[in-house]
């Protein structure tokens, strides 16, 4: 959520921050800015809108600076206007600030400075930033020193970047609950939220831990806590190409990766599985899989699609681990006081690996002395590096903001810690041989779900004006119910409803008429018959149905409007089969109302603040 981009070296950093704004646009984008030092004088430019605007306004000056800072926003305090876009300054507009998170004392803050003179022209938390290190420069300090004493007195979160015209030879850096990485170049350094900005530049990068605080010079750096301890830092290699990071001729990336899902999912099981005795192997589990196989119980928790693949998680562990499982939204647990023992694995999944709500429920159960565990896509994100241990799903970036394949590749990830525990519980090799063919079959069978894209997109073109939606699956496919109707309302904004298909009783059906389109996610797995009598509830009150069923049922069809036909597989994976199509008719709805399907309004791709 809100991007930031810094440089500093002896290039012109406005192209590069420019560049770095657009890769990270994703996370924030409804205003953007950046400030640079030009010719000893500070500019700062911003704009309501996209980056694009900005870099319409940016290159009708000549501007040249080899020190700058960049952000992309999504609005917290404050309505997105050029006012409130970052940096924001001090009054005298020598220095420039740039801030992810939210402060939770500004008000009090803000009333300080006021009474010290200090006039405010935005409705930003962040502004307090400026003024508050502005009145430790007016005492003398440093910048340094003038931030650091800035940061005590700040409650809440931050991922701060700041630059002064007084003192050009450096960008401070620091973080509490915003990520934040350094990349390292040669006479040349930058700063980023995340390391897609840097790719261009280098692959060298710090990641700064929560606590920490960095000075960035063009030739060096260093890191200390907010209390001045100096930290050495390892410097990490990324392993993630440019290309990744591109549409690769596809009109959306939202598309593009949903095509990937052949790919995506066959990475996240790459080497993963033994055919041979039906096992999977998990590195990052080894020193905890005692552990882990004798939880008592299992929690998972997670925002968003990734909660339901928390919920699609739940079934499997269940159905063949045998160990009691909960799944709860990451921001009740972290509030609701949860009982935890030693006894639990908590499971932690997010695509970003930096959801304040998921962070901080992590948070919450490691102090409990829970087994706490992620399942990230995000290689270094914080999730990933405040888990004991834990699986990278290894879907690669996804940009578009409504995931798809991070969605598909964690549940592939889950089944496969469910065939671990089980096979470690007892469960045959027979059942774990039937789990792995399957698991390995799955990227041929996408595939022939892919090429059912134009018929699904004539289904667009006949649903895209409807008002509302109904989703409804049992068992397994429930979870993947509240998926497709997420993936709708999120892009196209269309109400959409999800819901467990025999629960319809207890209130939607009120709602089914000729208008109300209605999805059925219906596999031939141990629910049809009862899914068919549901389809029949709809059907006898006008309802129109579009139902997602098995290749070669035909009874189905005497029944629906429409149908899309998909490959069969084990109950266990029918959730990452039958996933696919309601993206694709997600996206083609929202393509035909011509709406911004990869950055769909209000939304962002990685919600850092809770
Ligand atoms: C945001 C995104 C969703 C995502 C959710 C959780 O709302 O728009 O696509 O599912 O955050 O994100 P995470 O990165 O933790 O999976």
């Amino acid at each position: 959520m809100c991007g930031i981009v810094g440089y500093i070296g002896n290039r012109n950093c406005v192209p590069i921050l420019l560049e770095g704004l657009k890769r990270l646009e994703y996370r924030g984008y409804d205003s953007a800015g950046i400030g640079i030092i030009q010719d000893n004088l500070p500019v700062i430019i911003k704009n309501k809108g996209k980056v694009s605007l900005l870099e319409e306004k940016i290159n009708e000056q000549k501007l040249k600076s080899v020190i700058g800072i960049g952000h992309t926003r999504w609005a917290t305090h404050g309505i997105p206007n050029e006012l409130n876009a970052h940096p924001h300054t001090n009054s005298d507009r020598t220095l420039f600030i740039i801030h992810n998170g939210i402060i939770e004392n500004f008000q009090k803050l803000k009333n300080g400075l006021k009474s010290l003179g200090y006039k405010f022209e935005t409705d930003t938390d962040s502004e307090v930033f400026a003024h508050l290190i502005d009145s430790f420069l007016g005492k003398g300090y440093n910048l340094t020193k003038s931030v650091q004493m800035a940061l005590n007195e700040i409650e809440g979160t931050y991922g701060l970047a700041v630059i002064y015209s007084k003192e050009p030879d450096k960008i401070i850096a620091a973080r509490k609950g915003s990520p934040l990485v350094i990349g390292l170049g040669k006479d040349e350094n930058f700063l980023a939220s995340d390391v897609s900005a840097l790719l261009a530049h280098t692959k060298n990068v710090i990641y700064l831990d929560d606590g920490e605080f960095a000075e960035i010079f063009k030739d060096r750096y260093s890191v200390r806590t907010i209390a001045d301890t100096e930290i050495e830092k390892e410097i990490h290699e990324i392993n993630m190409s440019l290309d990744e990071l591109d549409k690769a001729g596809f009109s959306h990336f939202m598309l593009k990766e949903i095509m990937e899902q052949p790919e995506s999912v066959r990475n996240s099981m790459r080497g993963r599985l033994v055919a041979d005795t039906g096992e999977a192997v998990l590195g990052g589990l080894i020193d905890v899989i005692d552990r882990l196989v004798s939880s008592k119980r299992i929690l998972i928790s997670a925002c968003g699609t990734s909660w339901h693949s928390a919920l699609v998680g739940e079934y499997m562990l269940e159905q063949y681990a045998r160990i009691p499982v909960e799944v709860e939204y990451a921001s009740e647990f972290r509030y609701r006081n949860p009982v935890i023992s030693a006894d639990d694995s908590i499971l932690f999944i997010s695509q970003s690996g930096e959801t304040a709500d998921t962070l901080a429920a992590l948070k919450e159960a490691k102090s409990r002395g829970a087994l706490v565990l992620g399942i990230c896509n995000v290689v270094g994100s914080t999730i990933a590096r405040e888990s004991m241990s834990g699986v990278y799903i290894h879907a690669g970036p996804e940009i578009g903001v409504a995931s798809t394949k991070a969605f598909t590749s964690q549940l592939v990830v889950l089944a496969l810690i469910t065939l671990l525990i089980s096979r470690k519980k007892g469960l045959s090799s027979i059942e774990g041989k039937k789990i792995t063919e399957a698991l390995i079959g799955l990227p041929e069978k996408i595939e022939i779900i892919l090429k059912l894209n134009e018929g699904i997109e004539k289904l667009a073109e006949e649903f895209k004006d409807s008002r509302n939606f109904l989703y409804l699956g049992r068992g397994y496919n429930f979870p993947v119910a509240l998926e497709g109707a997420l993936k709708l309302k999120e892009i196209s904004y269309i109400h959409a409803e999800g819901y467990p298909a025999a629960e319809m009783k207890h209130g939607p059906i009120a709602l089914i008429d000729e208008d109300m389109p209605v999805v059925f996610v219906a596999p031939k797995d141990s629910t049809y018959e009862k899914i068919l009598s549901n389809i029949q509830e709809v059907k006898a009150r006008g309802g129109r149905i579009i139902a997602i069923a098995d290749e070669g049922d035909d009874e189905i069809d005497e029944l629906v409007d429409y149908s899309i036909k998909i490959p069969r597989t084990i109950e266990m994976l029918t959730p990452i089969l039958t996933s696919i199509p309601l993206q694709l008719l997600a996206y083609h709805i929202a393509v035909k109302k011509g709406l911004d399907v990869d950055q769909p309004r209000n939304l962002a791709k990685s919600v850092t603040v809770e």
